[in-house]
């Protein structure tokens, strides 16, 4: 692998920015409110991480909102979530798709309810043509399980010889992987004062600049996208080469 000097060590704006949105359920119980009411003020802030990155002209956006093992929460959380996105994709499609933003989704879409998997691809379609902003929404994704996918897939083409087994490189195992011709994410941003990828990007975040924020995501606001590309920008980046 070669040195790459050129991003070493300017402090540009990061190209992809992805956010693990952690602390929903902390800021309602603060509240003396039910968690639900934090997945829905959470869906306020998703706006304000959308419109922070238009204004600093970062193309690329990707946020967590549903893990593969958020099936396991009660019924009523999972069903409340599912209504959130639904009303979400129904609500904010047709702007977001006027702000030049193009939706995309990663993660096992097969396992959401039919009108959620008809409101996916019809968002996804609307906004193909878009290029300001790829607005990439994991939903029922598991990074383990996205690297297991894409080793079948890989092992498939082998099988069918489609694929030489020495062929097999970190460029076309990334190719196979949901987030294939999205860049690697430069920032990933958790809030809520966790520190974990809890199965976030696994592949993808290799060389990601970490910004752990105490801030609860409900409360996250443009100011604090700022702060962490602020941060980033204060980075060294030397992709395991030395400083020049
Ligand atoms: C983690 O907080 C958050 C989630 C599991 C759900 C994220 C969903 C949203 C922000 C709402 C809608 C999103 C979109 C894209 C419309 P938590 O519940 O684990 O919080 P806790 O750790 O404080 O309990």
């Amino acid at each position: 692998m070669g040195i790459i000097q050129s991003k070493t060590l300017l402090p540009q704006i990061p190209e992809h920015v992805a956010i693990i949105m952690d602390g929903n359920g902390r800021w309602a119980t603060r509240r003396s409110l039910s968690r639900l009411k934090g997945h829905e003020h959470g869906a306020k802030a998703v706006r304000e991480a959308v419109k922070g990155c238009v204004e600093l002209e970062i193309p690329y956006l990707t946020l967590f909102a549903f893990s593969s093992e958020n099936w396991k929460r009660p019924e009523e959380e999972v069903n409340h979530l599912m209504g959130l996105f639904r009303f979400f994709i129904k609500r904010e499609m047709n702007e977001l798709n006027s702000a030049g933003v193009r939706i995309n989704f990663i993660g096992n879409i097969n396992k959401l309810p039919d009108d959620v998997q008809i409101l996916v691809e019809y968002s996804v379609d609307l906004t193909k043509s878009n290029s300001k902003l790829v607005l990439t929404i994991a939903l029922s994704y598991g990074g383990q399980e996205e690297i297991v996918n894409a080793a079948r897939r890989l092992a498939e083409k082998v099988k069918t010889g489609e694929l030489n087994l020495d062929d097999i490189s970190e460029e076309e195992f990334a190719s196979s992987l949901d987030t294939a011709g999205i860049p690697d994410p430069d920032l990933l941003i958790r809030t809520s004062g966790e520190k974990r990828l809890s199965n976030f990007l696994l592949w993808q975040s290799a060389y990601s600049e970490l910004v752990f924020m105490d801030v609860l995501w409900p409360d996250f606001k443009k100011e604090d996208l700022q702060q962490a590309v602020d941060e980033y920008c204060n980075r060294c980046r030397r992709y395991g080469a030395v400083s020049v």
